[in-house]
């Protein structure tokens, strides 16, 4: 694995921000262990069925934030698994809150960089990826933090299965255009969709709010692994 990946977990920064309310608290220490994911010690590969209750295929959101993204698709899609990976303490708080309030059963949370579970996972696993509104990294010499590079889509595109759809979004202008033409440059990679129209079926983020709030315009993206 290369450098740029096993190095990656130094670039979060703060991993909890304001106090966790006592409610909250009392979730992270009940219910939170009861649905979060842990990666095996030893150095081999594991299918993530073995989270779950139910065989169903796997849905995968890097940075969740405060979870509201992968909640609603949850509650929509009884049917499918869902993994959510963040770091950030508050929004692992925020999405457990969800999942107690919504009584949601299908949802699966690492606390941590979405890299490390993904390099435990057996290739083709994984029926769906979201991205959404990833840290832009905006200044030059930080461009090698951004998610979407080289070295990382060859760890992420092989845990893909064949037609599994990778959706992205960010309202960053500068990464608008490096997301897409480092997508398109792939060859296991086919376009479906590159469009500043919102699908229907794509639930809000915070960040989308807030980016269209301040007059930004969202670009949504859905790629398709084809070999
Ligand atoms: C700009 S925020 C967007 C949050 C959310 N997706 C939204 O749209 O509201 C990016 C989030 O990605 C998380 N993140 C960045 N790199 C990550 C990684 N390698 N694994 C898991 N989470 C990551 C950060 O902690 C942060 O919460």
């Amino acid at each position: 694995m290369s450098d740029l990946v096993s190095k990656s977990t130094r670039t979060f920064g703060r991993r909890q921000g304001r106090p966790i309310k006592d409610t909250k608290q009392q979730l992270m220490d009940e219910l939170f262990p009861t649905i979060s994911i842990e990666l095996p010690e030893v150095d081999y590969l594991i299918n993530p069925d073995i989270y779950f209750d139910q065989k169903a295929p796997v849905w995968f959101e890097v940075g969740f934030g405060g979870g509201e993204h992968i909640a609603q698709l949850a509650v929509q899609h009884p049917d499918i698994n869902f993994i959510g990976c963040e770091p950030f303490m508050n929004g692992v708080a925020s999405l457990v809150n969800h999942i107690q309030e919504q009584h949601i059963s299908n949802i699966r949370i690492f606390q941590g960089n979405a890299l490390d579970v993904l390099k435990s996972f057996n290739h083709e696993c994984l029926s769906r990826f979201y991205l959404m509104f990833a840290d832009p990294w905006p200044k030059k010499r930080h461009h090698k933090r951004r998610f979407i590079q080289n070295d990382i889509l060859n760890l992420v595109i092989p845990k893909l299965m064949l037609n599994a759809e990778f959706r992205l979004a960010t309202d960053h202008e500068s990464y608008q255009q490096w997301m897409v033409q480092h997508l398109r440059n792939r060859t296991d990679l086919k376009e479906v969709l590159c469009t500043f129209d919102k699908p229907t079926d794509w639930p809000n983020t915070r960040y989308e709010a807030k980016a269209i709030e301040e007059g930004r315009k969202p670009l949504y993206l859905i790629f398709q692994r084809v070999q």
